[in-house]
């Protein structure tokens, strides 16, 4: 962790020195051996001036303790909750014929102070924030005991990955994390939480290998697509490939009719996720859902005209790609390699739009009529969200690139992301996970 305390993480924790005490578990001294600070004084607003202008010989993650942490009875009144809440959740959770009960290795949970500190701030940010986590891990560990439940080592790593999966958002600017759009560098800036969620995993919590890695890799997709390394399948982790795919569903169970946009979900992009894990995810869905018939919801909105700015972003792509391949002696080779990657998968994303069999749902409106109409209508507008949602990744993904070459590369690289996020600036929004890109227009 750096010498000198992040501005964002410090006002987070000053802030919840205000409903709740966070005393100094021990001497904070200045790199220059002055010491700033006593052992057992509590965290205050006046404290922050004097912490965030030095460098310090520790970092002040490891010199912190709040007075009430979340605890395992606390991890469990929401995890109940959620349960109660997601029966479809419950599905994911099924712990029977001799596997982990997941709210069980909740309950168990003890941390550190200063991890407990780290969860506590974490927590602090929302009620979303605490769910989002709990629903993480319990949907991970449900995931870790069907394939592999006697391994503790991964279980273990299941239950702390997802509850510290996003710690590293407390170091990006909040401005970032509550805005609807980013720009790019925003975007850049919060690319890098799932790195810093692992350093703290390794250097303030002292979790295992295991447990960092999946913290670091809980936006890597098998098929190359994520974030931070845009890593690929077996270079992935086991526990990484596994708290991704938690961290997607934990998004979309909460929703109506989760089941429908899950099994699109999964189903759109063959390749995004572990086929073993996905084959897992599908049974243990099959089971809840056969309990509970969902209701599809009626949609409002004009399917017609959501496949036809589908249509509209992909005719731009095409025109850009083809103008920047005319032009590339003026970019470098890189630039030439990168695109062409990132036009190979753009095709795979047109070919499962494709695929899908939504482009001839709009004609069908009109014909139909009751729960057959608003099905049609709920599934294209499933499919459209994840389309949409696939070529923002992919945009990312280039922004991401752009930032690390020089101007006249990033240039291109911006002018083709711009295309696939259908936007004039590069704009990104935020959204960790499938079918909340793009809403309806
Ligand atoms: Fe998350
Ligand atoms: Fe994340």
């Amino acid at each position: 962790m750096p010498a000198q305390a992040n501005k964002h993480f410090l006002e987070a924790v000053v802030n919840l020195s205000e409903t709740q005490d966070i005393a100094l578990s021990e001497d904070v001294y200045s790199e220059k051996g002055v010491k700033l600070l006593a052992r057992g004084a509590k965290v205050s607003p006046a404290m922050y001036a004097k912490i965030i202008s030095h460098k310090l010989v520790k970092p002040i993650e490891v010199c912190i303790a709040a007075g009430d942490p979340p605890s395992g009875a606390m991890l469990v009144r929401i995890a109940e909750q959620v349960l109660e809440e997601l029966p479809l959740l419950a599905s994911i959770c099924n712990w029977s014929q001799g596997r982990v009960n997941p709210v069980g290795m909740l309950s168990k949970c003890k941390f550190s102070a200063s991890a407990g500190t780290l969860l506590a701030v974490a927590f602090s940010r929302s009620e979303h924030a605490a769910r989002h986590a709990v629903m993480t891990s319990l949907i991970a560990m449900g995931i870790g005991n069907a394939y592999r439940y006697n391994d503790s080592q991964l279980m273990a790593a299941m239950c702390l990955g997802g509850l510290f999966h996003d710690v590293g958002e407390l170091y990006v600017d909040p401005a970032v994390l509550g805005g609807a759009k980013l720009t790019a560098t925003q975007w850049m800036s919060y690319a890098s939480h799932p790195i810093i969620g692992a350093a703290l995993a390794r250097e303030v919590c002292g979790f295992d290998t295991t447990t960092q890695r999946a913290i670091l890799e809980h936006h890597e997709y098998a098929d190359g697509f994520g974030y931070p390394r845009s890593l690929r399948a077996q270079a992935i982790s086991p526990a990484g490939r596994i708290l991704a795919l938690a961290e997607i569903l934990s998004a979309l169970v909460q929703k109506p009719a989760a089941f429908s946009r899950i099994d699109i979900a999964l189903k759109i992009m063959p390749g995004e996720h572990e086929p073993e894990l996905v084959t897992l995810v599908n049974e243990l869905l099959r089971e809840g859902r056969s309990a509970k018939p969902e209701k599809i919801e009626t949609l409002e909105h004009d399917v017609n005209a959501n496949v036809h700015s589908v249509f509209l972003r992909i005719a731009d792509v095409l025109t850009v790609y083809d103008d920047l391949v005319a032009k590339s002696s003026t970019t470098s080779p890189a630039v030439k390699t990168i695109l062409d990657e990132a036009f190979d998968r753009f095709a795979e994303v047109q070919k499962a739009f494709a695929s899908t069999g939504v482009t001839s749902l709009p004609m069908l409106d009109g014909k139909l009529e009751g729960d057959e109409l608003d099905e049609s209508r709920f599934e294209a507008h499933c499919v459209f969200n994840e389309i949409a949602w696939r070529l923002q990744k992919l945009s990312r993904e280039l922004v991401l690139k752009a930032g690390k070459m020089g101007e006249n590369d990033s240039r291109a690289l911006l002018r083709m992301a711009n295309a696939l996020a259908g936007t004039a600036e590069h704009e990104a929004t935020i959204e960790e996970s499938s079918n909340v890109a793009v809403e309806p227009s």
